[in-house]
């Protein structure tokens, strides 16, 4: 029967997955080579913002099915499964995927292993790393104890994580024999109690998985923008568009918001160390596609520029309020956010950038400092020539024109996100523009 886990990394993933497997019923140790965040994470303090989290570890901390340590040997005797958690960032330099921590996560518990026990990887990996992973803990493990591997990516959402790791979508394991999969039925055994759809494949199957789910999903995304480019020119709208093929079931209408585009610490990565695998396995053409919709990500960036421009005209010392700077709402994540890249492109093109953002101030700030940090949304509008929405956080959705006629200088709004009711801004007064519409209107 399993009764112990070990998480290995509690960035992000880490630690919601420890976090929940403890809510499931498990004793869990969570490891990471960082003292600081190990000592944080054990009261409960989270260096990100994610709903929820920080309750779920408290209460499991407290109830002592949940801990954490540095000391990655004190598991090796302890779990049945050791979950690998670590990060796989951008190469520095480069566009594949660093795997450095995944090896040395691998080798190093497979050194500190004592009894039979399973590694299972949860980490976003290029096509091929499983099998090789494999052949390295069989070598790296010791000849009297068996250690094999299976793949099990996580598709959580930022904002969502504890929801999407309690009752996920589906699951999907890459196994090597019948017997690991009965032992991952078994720690799933919860989600599987509610008829979660179980797939079982080998290796290369669930790497791909994850990619090809990230991959389709920026797609969807740069597919409505592509056609905002064509509603911005001859007219037409947008949201209905999305609204009119999402009715078709084999569509749907989700992940089909026109708007800025997408960010984030997932879908740009992977697609780009996807493209890059592909290139290495001599696939060269296969994803030339995701190249094509990566530059449509970034031309919706330097559209609300140019939007600025034509609403504004030069830009130099014009005041602008930027509403959000996270890549998307409920997160306080800056990683490649359109509405940061966005603030920034507006203070290259001389403007005075007032940014505010409900959790993402402070994140943004490290990455780029000159901008104006401000603590609200009237203090960012105030005096503004332009008030520029990006990212949808409720507070923003919920604006209307008498919230800021009497704290902007000039009645401009920007709507980079398209959720804002176009004709009651003008009905209101005000020279509104948006993505994904013919600007001016005529
Ligand atoms: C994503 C995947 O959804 C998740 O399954 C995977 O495990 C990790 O990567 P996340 O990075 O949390 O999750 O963000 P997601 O909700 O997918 O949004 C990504 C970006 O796309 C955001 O910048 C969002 O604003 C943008 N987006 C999303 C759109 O521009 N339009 C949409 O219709 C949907």
């Amino acid at each position: 029967m399993i009764k112990n886990i070990s998480v290995i990394g509690t960035g992000y993933l880490g630690a919601t997955h420890a976090a929940c497997m403890a809510e499931l019923g498990f004793d869990v140790v969570g490891v990471d080579v960082d003292p600081e965040k190990i000592e944080h994470l054990s009261r409960g303090d989270l260096p990100f913002h994610e709903p929820g989290l920080p309750e779920l570890i408290r209460r499991h901390v407290d109830s002592g099915r949940l801990c954490f340590t540095t000391d990655l040997e004190s598991v090796g005797g302890w779990a049945d499964v050791h979950f690998i958690a670590v990060g796989t960032p951008q190469q520095a330099g480069g566009t594949g995927a660093d795997l450095t921590y995944v090896d040395t996560a691998a080798v190093s518990l497979a050194q500190a292993i004592t009894k039979d026990s399973l590694i299972v990887g949860k980490s976003t990996v290029p096509v091929g790393t499983a099998r090789r992973l494999s052949s390295l803990i069989a070598e790296e493990s010791r000849d009297d104890v068996s250690v094999s591997l299976a793949w099990n990516p996580e598709f959580l959402r930022e904002g969502f994580a504890v929801e999407d790791t309690l009752r996920p979508d589906r699951l999907v394991v890459g196994v090597g024999s019948e017997a690991d999969e009965a032992v991952l039925r078994e720690v799933y055994a919860e989600a599987l109690s509610r008829e979660t759809p179980w797939v079982s494949t080998d290796f290369e199957t669930a790497e791909l998985v994850k990619v090809a789910a990230n991959a389709f999903l920026a797609t969807k995304i740069s597919f409505i923008n592509a056609f905002s480019e064509v509603t911005e020119t001859v007219g037409g709208d947008i949201r209905t568009l999305a609204d009119a093929i999402g009715h078709d079931t084999r569509i749907g209408r989700k992940f089909l918001n026109a708007g800025v585009g997408f960010g984030g610490g997932c879908l740009p990565k992977d697609i780009r160390a996807l493209q890059t695998r592909v290139s290495e396995l001599g696939l060269d053409h296969t994803m030339t596609f995701l190249n094509e919709m990566d530059q449509i990500n970034l031309r919706r960036r330097e559209r609300v520029v140019t939007l600025s421009e034509q609403i504004l005209g030069d830009l130099a010392g014009r005041r602008i309020a930027v509403l959000g700077v996270t890549f998307k709402p409920l997160s306080d994540d800056v990683r490649d956010s359109p509405g940061l890249d966005v603030a920034n492109r507006l203070f290259n093109a001389g403007a005075d950038v007032f940014v505010y953002d409900p959790e993402g101030n402070a994140n943004a700030a490290k990455r780029f400092p000159r901008l104006g940090y401000v603590d609200s949304l009237a203090e960012a509008a105030r005096d503004a020539d332009l008030v520029v929405l990006t990212t949808e956080w409720n507070e923003f959705k919920a604006l209307t024109p008498a919230d800021l006629e009497d704290v902007v200088a000039a009645r401009n709004f920007l709507d980079a996100r398209h959720v804002l009711d176009a004709g009651q801004w003008e009905s209101a007064g005000w020279t509104f523009a948006q993505l994904g519409r013919m600007f001016p209107q005529g």
